[in-house]
């Protein structure tokens, strides 16, 4: 007897756009990666000329995937199966056995963009050329900031709703015990834009910031504390899909570097506190929640449908976009 489950979401579970795949630094040259991203992997390489190459993990020859066992020779990846070698550009540069390459020894290669210590592929559905170039973060000097720390989390969501929670001002109250918001919101171009003043009690006293979210695209957006105790801040937000349910939520956090010794370190364990915090916060909430395409909605909930009418415009129209109906075991 089986049941039938319906998906949370009356949304294509994947968009258009720039997504992290990782980290520079988590990719030495010679390093091969396998990724699992929406709904199918990836290899990714870093040949010795330094240059990343992201390639469909199928080998054209008979099927192996390159994820399981390849390895980097020179520029190329190399097929566990029968050593047929890739470069980044997709195209065969060697079959050990053979004098004479097919025409058809080729593999798909996605663009890919290495910029502020992180890597990028550009993904649609019918993987064709990028229909814009990666976006780029305003007035980010990065050699003015400390090391970013890294965080990692796969979480049973759809995107949209994590960037619903940056326009949500009375959770940032009802959740995270912070003072209602004060949002001001505005569409730039087809960026979003919220300014938050927020203040929440620590210590015995009241701690006033000044948050500046940068909505880009789906896998690209940022905030900006320019005005906080302490030094001034930046978060690179990544979402990327892995299949239908869960998303692969990357932060990248980084303070300003001081003059004072110390002092941005002590800045630094305090808002990865609180970031940890708030977050462990939401995940509670939003890994249960229903997703409700029209909900009841009153003065001084922001601008969710604001947000979710910009995000509409990244899903592509091939995407399957119905509710599902999935059949489970009972
Ligand atoms: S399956 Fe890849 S080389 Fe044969
Ligand atoms: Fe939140």
């Amino acid at each position: 007897m089986a049941q039938r489950k319906q998906q949370r979401y009356d949304l294509p579970p994947y968009t258009e756009g720039w997504f992290q795949m990782g980290w520079s630094d988590d990719l030495a040259i010679g390093q091969l990666r396998q990724l699992r991203h929406f709904g199918r992997t990836y290899v990714m390489f870093r040949g010795d000329d330094g240059r990343v190459g992201i390639l469909d993990d199928v080998c054209p020859h008979l099927g192996a995937h390159l994820s399981e066992g390849g390895c980097v020779r020179g520029n190329s990846v190399r097929c566990p199966y029968h050593h047929w070698a890739f470069d980044a550009g997709g195209r065969c540069t060697d079959i050990p056995y053979a004098t004479k390459i097919p025409v058809k020894a080729r593999i798909a290669a996605h663009s890919v963009v290495e910029r502020y210590g992180m890597i990028f592929m550009y993904r649609n559905k019918a993987g064709t050329a990028p229909a814009r170039d990666l976006p780029t973060m305003d007035d980010f000097d990065e050699s003015s900031y400390m090391r970013p720390a890294k965080y990692e989390f796969e979480v049973e969501i759809h995107g949209q709703d994590i960037m619903e929670n940056s326009v949500d001002s009375p959770h940032f109250s009802a959740v995270h015990g912070h003072d209602m918001p004060v949002n001001t919101f505005r569409e730039e171009g087809h960026e979003l834009r919220v300014t938050q003043l927020t203040s929440v009690r620590r210590f015995g006293t009241t701690l006033r910031a000044r948050l500046e979210f940068h909505l880009i695209e789906p896998g690209f957006h940022y905030v900006h504390f320019p005005e906080m105790p302490g030094p001034a801040a930046h978060v690179f937000s990544s979402i990327v899909p892995v299949d239908e349910r869960r998303v692969r939520h990357r932060l990248s956090l980084r303070i300003k570097r001081s003059p004072i010794p110390g002092f941005s370190l002590v800045a630094r364990q305090f808002l990865l506190w609180q970031m940890m915090k708030t977050y462990r916060e939401d995940m509670r909430i939003w890994q249960s929640k229903e997703y409700l395409p029209h909900p009841v909605l009153c003065e001084g909930d922001g601008s969710i449908m604001k947000l979710r009418a910009w995000y509409r415009q990244f899903f592509d129209p091939d995407e399957p976009s119905v509710r599902r109906l999935d059949v489970v075991p009972s």
